[in-house]
């Protein structure tokens, strides 16, 4: 019960966040981190299928999509659906299905995907959520296949004076994790291919490649 009211007050802070227009992430500009993996990947994958789960806006969806990647990409706020298909009409992205659909709850077949990304939403799950988040990406993924996963570092600004690796902000849940946090979260069944943390102004993050163990 308590997920649910958390989630409910997440969704009303992003429904909040993509109606203003005002909220701390990119809109049309991709993270270069994310890019960089991206980039790297492509040549590794035989069928090129990639799944953007939080997908917002659908900046990730469509740097993806250009670089050749037949792209799914899912997020449960309807109006970064709206606006993810209206940049994707902008960028003559092609190639791109989005769905409006819960992390939690993926509707996609078994072994689907040659790559999933994350970019910011499972920094905004529970802790009682990961199991979920996590058999989800796992059921989806090829084995072999790559995880590219960007979340809140303890470094990022908000955090700054907290005692929990957690908080609450505006409503949204937010949680910081360390290096240890993703190995231990992902380690059993990814390896850690790269892991690099943002640090400075803008950032805060962690930006990890993982590959799924066979
Ligand atoms: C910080 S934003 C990042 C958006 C996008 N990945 C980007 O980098 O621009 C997090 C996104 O995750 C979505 N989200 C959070 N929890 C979700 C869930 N359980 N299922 C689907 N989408 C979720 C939110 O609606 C929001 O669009």
């Amino acid at each position: 019960m308590a997920t649910l009211s958390a989630d409910k007050a997440n969704r009303r802070y992003f429904r909040q966040a993509y109606r203003t227009g005002r909220h701390g992430w990119g809109t049309e500009e991709p993270s270069p981190y994310a890019v960089d993996f991206l980039k790297r990947l492509r040549p590794l994958v035989s069928g090129g299928r990639l799944l953007d789960v939080g997908c917002g806006e659908g900046r990730h969806a469509i740097a993806a999509a250009k670089m050749g990647f037949e792209v799914a990409a899912i997020d449960y706020e309807p109006l970064a659906i709206r606006r993810a298909k209206q940049f994707a009409r902008k960028h003559r992205a092609k190639g791109i299905t989005f769905l409006q659909g819960n992390a939690l709850d993926l509707p996609f077949p078994r072994m689907s995907f040659d790559v999933v990304l994350d970019c910011g939403c499972l920094h905004h799950q529970r802790k009682s959520a990961w199991g979920a988040y996590k058999t989800n990406i796992l059921r989806v993924l090829k084995p072999g296949g790559f995880y590219v996963l960007s979340v809140f570092s303890p470094r990022f600004r908000l955090f700054e004076g907290s005692r929990r690796p957690w908080h609450l902000a505006h409503g949204a849940y937010r949680r910081y994790f360390t290096r240890e946090d993703v190995l231990r979260i992902f380690g059993k069944d990814f390896e850690a291919v790269e892991m690099l943390e943002e640090t400075g102004s803008g950032g805060g993050f962690w930006h990890a490649l993982m590959k799924r163990r066979p």
